[in-house]
C-alpha cells in the first residue's frame, strides 16, 4: 500500500519558491536579448491571468467574508502576491498615529532649543490643535517654528489635514468621538511594546525585530525612527539581509531599491514599504501590536 505525504510536508516555503524564480531568471538572463523578450512577454502575460484571476477570486471572498480576506493577507506568500499584482495596500495607520509620527520628526529640532510640542485635539475631519512647549512656547520664533516645521509635517504625514492650530493649554488628546490619551503614553499604554533601545537602531541602517509573529525593521534617522514591515515588495522576501548603504536598502534577492528615510521603492514607484506605527518614550522605542 503506498502512503500519501500530507498537504502540510508539500507545502513549498517562501524562500525556496523565489530560489526556483532566481535560477531560472539567472538561467534567462544568459540568453540573447530576443529570447529574453519573447520570456518577458510571456510572464507578463502569465501575471495578467493571475492577476485577473486573483482580483475575481478577492472580489468573491469579500462578498463572503472580510474577515477571512484579512486572515489569508496574514500569510507572508498570499500578502506578497497580492502586493505584487497592486491588489492590495499596504493599511495607513490611524490618524493620531500619523499625527505623532509626523510630530516625532520635529521633536529632535525643537528640542535643541529646550522646547517640545504636543498633541492637544483632533477635530475631524481636516483640523488639528496642537501646543509648543518650553521655550519654543514663548519664543518669537514660535509663529515660524509651528508653519515651517509643525505644521508642514503634519501635513505630509496626514494629506487629510488642511488646518493645524496652535492652542496654549491642555495636555490631553481628544477626537471627535470623545477618546482621551495622554500624547506621551508610556510603554503601559494599551497596545504599545516596548521593542528596543535607540541605541540598538544603527543610525542610518536597520535592526530586524519579531513580535506577535510580526516582522519588522526599525531605522533610524539620528533621533527619528521609522518601522516597516520586513517584507519586499517585490516577492515578499525578508529585508534584513539587504544591504545598506547611503540611505538606500538593496532587497538582497533581486535588487529592489528603499529610500530608508521615506519607505519610497526607487525600483518600482508606487511600491513603497508599509509603515508600523512606532514612537519613543525616552530612550525606548515602541511599537503599536494590536
Ligand atoms: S524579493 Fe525580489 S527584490 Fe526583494
Amino acid at each position: 500500500m503506498t502512503q500519501s505525504t500530507p498537504v502540510s510536508e508539500n507545502r513549498k516555503t517562501l524562500e525556496t519558491l523565489v530560489e526556483e524564480i532566481s535560477r531560472y531568471e539567472h538561467i534567462i538572463g544568459q540568453w540573447d536579448q530576443n529570447q529574453q523578450v519573447v520570456v518577458e512577454r510571456l510572464k507578463e502575460a502569465v501575471e495578467e491571468l493571475h492577476k485577473e484571476g486573483l482580483t475575481r477570486l478577492i472580489r468573491s471572498v469579500k462578498q463572503e467574508s472580510m474577515r477571512a480576506l484579512r486572515s489569508a493577507v496574514e500569510d507572508e506568500i498570499v500578502y506578497g502576491l497580492l502586493r505584487y499584482h497592486q491588489l492590495i495596500k499596504p493599511p495607513t495607520p490611524p490618524l493620531e498615529d500619523r499625527i505623532q509620527q509626523a510630530l516625532e520628526t520635529v521633536r529632535p529640532g525643537l528640542k535643541s532649543h529646550n522646547g517640545d510640542v504636543e498633541l492637544v485635539a483632533i477635530k475631524l475631519p481636516d483640523t488639528v490643535e496642537v501646543r509648543l512647549i518650553g521655550t519654543c512656547s514663548n519664543c518669537p520664533a514660535s509663529t515660524l517654528t509651528m508653519k515651517q516645521g509643525v505644521e508642514q509635517a503634519i501635513k505630509t504625514y496626514c494629506p487629510e489635514i488642511t488646518k493645524v492650530v496652535s492652542v496654549n493649554n491642555s495636555s490631553k488628546v481628544t477626537n471627535n468621538n470623545g477618546h482621551s490619551s495622554s500624547p506621551f503614553a508610556s510603554s503601559q499604554e494599551i497596545g504599545w511594546v516596548a521593542l528596543a533601545s535607540i541605541d540598538e537602531i544603527p543610525n542610518g541602517g536597520i535592526l530586524p525585530l519579531e513580535i506577535e509573529g510580526l516582522k519588522l525593521i526599525l531605522t533610524r534617522q539620528d533621533e527619528q525612527v521609522i518601522g516597516y514591515r520586513n517584507s519586499c515588495n517585490h516577492l515578499a522576501m525578508p529585508l534584513d539581509t539587504g544591504k545598506v548603504e547611503d540611505g538606500i536598502l538593496t532587497c538582497l534577492y533581486h535588487g529592489f531599491k528603499y529610500r530608508l528615510a521615506t519607505g519610497e521603492c526607487l525600483t518600482a514607484p508606487g511600491m513603497s514599504l508599509e509603515v508600523y506605527p512606532v514612537k519613543r518614550s525616552g530612550d525606548r522605542v515602541l511599537v503599536r501590536v494590536s
